[in-house]
């Protein structure tokens, strides 16, 4: 019988096997360090030329970023500040996360004042929000508190309520004044308009019209269901430029596996593109048959490689052979489908989905909206939409329908039936 220590040395073998230190995918871009991404960002050479010249210009610029779930927005959003903040001189670059119930302006207030460690104003912001100052402004409130001890002027940053700027627009446009005496260029970039809805998004744009016209550059990301054309194109006018990221190309996506399996190999194992080892312990077979599988989406790319070396490891394969990839592939729909925390709804809707390959508007039936007590088909898009998140389903870019189709994680091929 083996102990925990010999399991643990056995998982330790498999890995050494594949000349890999540890699994290198990553469900969201979110998780990786500014080095990390630079590592492993692949392709979209088109699109971050486009932003790069606009960029050059002297004249800010709005420009938004969209493209269906796990596309790869962050990734692409965080290269662009990441290679504004390394190379653009006397540049200001900020990458934020839009949280739920936080308006535009708070947002872009808290990007700039995290780039602002030495700024008094910028820091009292954000400690006012509860969050952290930078040492130094702690440090320096510290020492006047107790040049001033007994005056009973200050307060302390422990005890002063945390309180939302009553104007958080005017806020941003104060401290903007403050970082363009050191800057030439301010950008602030805004990811995950996404996560609302598009009522909601639609408003929140309207009512921050005034923070895009300030004298920031933006970038915003999000969804081309939510965000949806008229908000870009008709109704404000309010973007430079709305650039779509699209699936990337067999080619690519095979880049961006070596990419990441050199991530976690020691440097001088590591491999170039045309190296048959390059995506060792993937053969060229299985490297190809996951590219494909993925279709150009790169979460589906980490989310079943993932899954693909998991199983590897459990069966303690050395290389991915075509059968240890459809073991992975198999691992991935159970382990996906059987994800905890599905309503009832949402696994009859998924059950749906999969077997009618397609869902929309046109296909489904009144019966089928009945049993998930709704009488039209736009009332069962969150539960569509909540299966996408977890990357069960996915909607098909489509402009005119809205349609949905099983996600290719969950979507093994069916055996023949018997004859
Ligand atoms: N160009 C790329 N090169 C390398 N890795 C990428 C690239 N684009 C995306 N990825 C990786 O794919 C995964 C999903 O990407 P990301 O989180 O950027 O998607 P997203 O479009 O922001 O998703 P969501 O719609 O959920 O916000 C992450 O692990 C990310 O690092
Ligand atoms: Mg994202």
């Amino acid at each position: 019988m083996s102990t925990p220590d010999d399991l643990w040395a056995q998982a330790g073998d498999i890995f050494d096997a594949w000349g890999l230190s540890e699994i290198p995918f990553t469900e969201s871009a979110v998780e990786l360090g500014q080095k990390q991404l630079r590592q492993l960002f692949t392709g979209r050479e088109n699109e971050l030329r486009q932003v790069f010249n606009l960029v050059r210009g002297r004249e800010r610029k709005r420009i938004f970023v969209y493209g269906w779930v796990g596309i790869g927005k962050t990734a692409f959003l965080r290269e662009i500040i990441g290679v504004l903040e390394r190379k653009a001189p006397k540049t200001l670059a900020s990458y934020i996360s839009l949280l739920p119930g936080m308006d535009l302006s708070t947002a872009a207030l808290i990007g700039l004042a995290r780039k602002l460690p030495k700024d008094d104003y910028a820091q009292h912001l954000l400690t006012q929000m509860g969050l952290p100052a930078s040492q130094r402004a702690v440090e320096k409130k510290t020492t006047v508190k107790a040049g001033l001890s007994g005056s009973g002027v200050e307060t302390t940053e422990e005890t002063s309520p945390f309180s939302r700027p009553l104007y958080p627009a005017a806020s941003f446009e104060a401290l903007l004044d403050r970082a363009y005496q050191k800057f030439d260029r301010i950008v602030i970039g805004i990811d995950d308009l996404e996560k609302r809805n598009p009522d909601l998004i639609r408003q929140m744009l309207r009512d921050e019209q005034g923070l895009l016209k300030s004298n920031a550059w933006f970038f915003l990301t999000g969804h081309p269901a939510t965000i949806t054309h008229d908000i870009l194109a008709r109704e404000l006018g309010l973007f430079d430029l709305a650039l779509e990221l699209k699936p990337l190309d067999q080619t690519t996506s095979y880049r961006m596996l070596v990419n990441y399996l050199n991530s976690v190999r020691p440097k001088e194992k590591q491999r170039d593109y045309d190296e048959l080892q390059a995506v060792w312990p993937f053969t060229q077979d299985t490297a190809r048959e996951l590219c494909a599988r993925s279709e150009g989406i790169p979460r589906m790319l980490n989310r079943l490689g993932s899954y693909v070396l998991l199983k590897a490891a459990e069966l303690g394969a050395p290389m991915i052979t075509p059968d240890v990839f459809q073991a992975g592939v198999e691992f991935a729909d159970q382990q996906l489908r059987g994800q905890s925390g599905l309503t009832i709804e949402e696994m009859y809707i998924l059950e749906l989905v999969l077997d009618k390959g397609v869902l929309s508007d046109e296909s489904v039936t009144l019966e089928e909206l009945d049993k998930v007590r709704t009488k039209e088909f736009r009332e069962i898009l969150p539960i569509l939409d909540n299966l996408v998140q977890r990357d069960l389903l996915k909607r098909l870019p489509s402009e005119r329908a809205t349609e949905y189709a099983p996600s290719p994680l969950v979507r093994i091929p069916k055996s023949d039936p018997p004859v």
